[in-house]
């Protein structure tokens, strides 16, 4: 589904280069939820936003199916970026005048899809994610749980290949971002969807399938969950001690 190849990007600036990503190589199956995490500066939203084809990367390949998107034209990128990606941020980026129904429709009155269809969609997301008695409201009306759980239906509105998130629960109170993730594992179960989310928060990670640790631009280390999520969570808390280096710390 999406494969990585040795990306590598350096920010250059007037006094510093900064070599970010130093050859970052993974996959992401179908149907798979995974985690990026590592420190902050770490590169988490830069290789997110290279996977999304915001950023070029330097060197390296992104392929998304049969797609290089390193390779793909302004117009081709900005056609996968409607149709065949879906995006979650922190700060959920709904249109505050538009309501929640409104919010969800507009990615698909953007590529033309027919009323009947753009209606059926959006009530069938409604539905899946729980989040009807909100679907005339606009955002300053709800909670930040509820917002983000819009954008997850907004993000799906196209049928994705993949949804990309950068710390979806980072301004969210620990009960919302409860929500949050069990809004993602709904559309993992129920449409198989592909999800690749930035975190730096263990309980976050903890419902998804794998844990991909990014330091110093590069993976250092990989979990797979095995085991039930509470176990999985005191795992994920010793997986990130060994890539922090609580040995670091104390140097
Ligand atoms: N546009 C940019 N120009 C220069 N440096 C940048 C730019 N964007 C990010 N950086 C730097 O690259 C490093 C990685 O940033 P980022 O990918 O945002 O990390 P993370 O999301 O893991 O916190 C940071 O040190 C950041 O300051
Ligand atoms: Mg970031």
């Amino acid at each position: 589904m999406l494969k990585l190849e040795n990306i590598k990007k350096t920010y250059r600036t007037k006094e510093i280069n900064y070599f970010v990503l130093k050859g970052i190589s993974f996959n992401v199956k179908k149907g798979e939820f995974v985690s990026i995490m590592g420190p902050s500066g770490s590169g988490k939203t830069t290789l997110l936003n290279i996977i999304s084809g915001f950023i070029p990367a330097d060197e390296g390949k992104v392929l998304l199916g049969d797609k290089d998107l390193l390779k793909a034209n302004k117009d081709l990128l900005a056609e996968l970026r409607q149709s065949e990606m879906g995006f979650v941020f922190q700060d959920f980026m709904l249109i505050d005048a538009l309501t929640t129904s409104e919010n969800i429709m507009l990615p698909q009155i953007i590529i033309n899809k027919k009323k009947e269809e753009i209606a059926e969609k959006t009530n069938y997301l409604i539905k899946m994610l729980g989040i009807e008695d909100i679907a005339d409201k606009y955002p300053n009306e709800i909670s930040g749980g509820q917002k983000q759980r819009i954008a997850i239906a907004r993000a799906l509105a196209n049928n994705p290949k993949i949804i990309l998130a950068d710390e979806p629960t980072g301004n969210l109170d620990s009960k919302s971002a409860q929500s949050v993730l069990e809004a993602f594992f709904i559309i993992r179960k129920e449409i198989r969807a592909t999800i690749v989310m930035v975190t730096h928060d263990a309980v976050s990670a903890s419902y998804s399938d794998r844990i991909i640790a990014l330091k110093d631009g590069k993976v250092v280390e990989e979990l797979q969950k095995k085991d039930n999520q509470r176990n999985y969570l005191d795992q994920i808390f010793s997986f990130l001690g060994k890539v922090n280096g609580v040995s670091n710390e104390l140097k």
